[in-house]
């Protein structure tokens, strides 16, 4: 039986670089090549987008013409060829990849789905095709972007463009995880804007209450919104991007992370759309208190003198005050004041505002004191550190000085598993992984899905795949188990780096 020790598993000796070639290629470390298969791709978007918009003997697109027949000759004289790959991998060109950023997404997005509709995996080009040739092509492209109906037929495209006259451009077909591929990214993408925007409509909801502004309420509402979609319908995403650390807006990423949670523990409790807008508000406005507290106090390292921890605390009346100025939302804003003030108060009345008489506290500030309390736990920036995922949920489970409501606690386990998203997991295999979700069968609460990172020799996985721990050999054991959490630092590996 293998040893359940550290030790056991190597320290992974390269670290998987995204920017590598496909596995089973050769690896092309030309820097030059990135930036000339870019400037092919945008030359590509931008004659399909001038093609589109103007006439085809406009200026703009004989300009654009132009600079798709430099681009490729560029490729075509510095390297012999060019191959360009529309795989799950995204976009290769001559085996290296390309990135795709939220900044590129539009342009390098809409020339896939423009070749995905024609059916079209690899673009290649042995000898330029000329302008006449690209503008034929594109056009033809567009033309059958148009007409698309079912599936798309690559041979077909092939032979259309040969009877234009194309002879210097070959298609062939994608691979077929192409479209699985497309959605799950497309989703991600969406999952990050969504967040990119909150963190930065929370950054100006904190300012305009620092200011004593009214801030922009239309924004507000439609990052919380955002929020709820998201959570409804693209979980697993967007709790992986709660795995984000950024310290310098640490505050604003806190508060975006809590509303994450607060609204997948509502979901699992089952509130109704309405319900869960009303508590996402809540819980982005928590701690807008916050804003009101001296900055140096805030980020202040160690432990606070009793003035200093007066200070903070006062968080959460001035926080209740910040949210009466938004009294526009009708009784929003009388939820979103409720939280603020009560969410530290633990539901034993041990916590703060102090002197409280017997109340019942409302169920959102026990929903957003329990996400705050595993949101703050899982990316303190304390001297302690972070703690691992799955010791603040037993903690949280076990320790009742928290002040946490037990059946809220159970709800936030039963949904993140008690291996939560992002956690780093050694196991039986001497594999390392990290979780990628919770098991979608409730009662496989401790086999989370995985995406394994490094092989047993201790060598980084080119293309991490997913596996899923309930899965059983044919004598009914388990494939893969778990047998330790570790620390992600540990290996260098960049927990976010994997949902973003
Ligand atoms: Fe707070
Ligand atoms: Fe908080």
């Amino acid at each position: 039986m293998k040893t359940p020790t550290e030790g056991a598993v190597r320290e992974p000796t390269k670290r998987s670089d995204p920017d590598r070639a496909a596995p089973g290629k050769a690896e092309v470390r030309d820097p030059g090549l990135r930036v000339r298969g870019r400037n092919f791709l945008l030359a590509f978007y931008k004659t399909l987008r001038s093609i589109t918009l103007y006439p085809i003997e406009n200026t703009q697109v004989t300009e654009s013409l132009d600079e798709l027949t430099a681009a490729t000759s560029e490729i075509l004289n510095s390297d012999g060829g060019l191959e360009v790959r529309i795989s799950r991998e995204l976009f290769y060109v001559n085996d290296v990849r390309l990135r795709l950023e939220l900044e590129n997404f539009a342009s390098f997005g809409q020339v896939f789905r423009i070749c995905s509709q024609a059916g079209i995996g690899v673009i290649r080009i042995d000898t330029s095709p000329g302008q006449r040739e690209w503008k034929a092509f594109v056009a033809e492209l567009l033309r059958f972007e148009e007409e698309a109906r079912g599936e798309p037929r690559v041979d077909d495209f092939q032979k259309v463009i040969l009877t234009l006259g194309v002879k210097h451009i070959v298609v062939e077909r994608p691979s077929e995880r192409d479209a699985e591929f497309w959605d799950e990214l497309t989703r991600k993408v969406a999952a990050k804007q969504t967040y990119r925007q909150s963190v930065s409509v929370t950054k100006a909801l904190f300012e305009s209450a620092r200011m004593g502004r009214t801030p922009q309420l239309r924004k507000i509402t439609q990052a919380v919104q955002n929020i709820v979609d998201q959570v409804l319908n693209n979980a697993v995403t967007i709790m992986g991007l709660s795995t984000l650390r950024d310290y310098d807006d640490y505050t604003y990423t806190h508060t975006v992370n809590v509303c994450i949670f607060s609204l997948a523990i509502g979901r699992r409790l089952g509130l109704t759309k309405a319900r869960l807008f009303d508590l996402g508000m809540a819980a982005l406005l928590h701690d807008v208190g916050m804003s009101r507290v001296n900055v140096d106090i805030i980020k202040k390292p160690g432990k606070l003198n009793a003035e200093e921890l007066r200070r903070v605390q006062a968080h959460t009346w001035l926080g209740a005050l910040s949210a009466f100025g938004l009294r526009k939302f009708g009784d929003a804003p009388l939820r979103a004041m409720i939280t603020a003030y009560e969410h530290h108060m633990k539901v034993d009345f041990s916590g703060y505002p102090t002197g409280q008489r017997p109340r019942e506290l409302s169920i959102f500030s026990k929903i957003v004191a329990l996400a705050d309390a595993y949101d703050r736990a899982t990316t303190s920036r304390s001297d302690e550190g972070a703690k691992s995922p799955d010791v603040v949920l037993r903690e949280l489970w076990e320790d009742s000085s928290l002040g946490h409501d037990p059946v809220l606690v159970k709800a936030l386990i039963n949904l993140l598993g008690i291996y939560p998203v992002g956690t780093c997991v050694i196991l039986d295999t001497l594999e390392i992984g990290l979780v990628h979700a919770a098991n979608p069968d409730e009662t496989q609460i401790n086999r989370p899905i995985v995406r394994l990172l490094g092989d047993p020799d201790g060598s980084w996985l080119d293309d991490p795949p997913l596996v899923d721990l309930a899965d059983t050999e044919s004598d009914g054991s388990f494939t893969r188990s778990i047998i330790k959490v570790t620390d992600p630092d540990k290996y260098l590996i960049k927990v976010s780096d994997y949902f973003v």
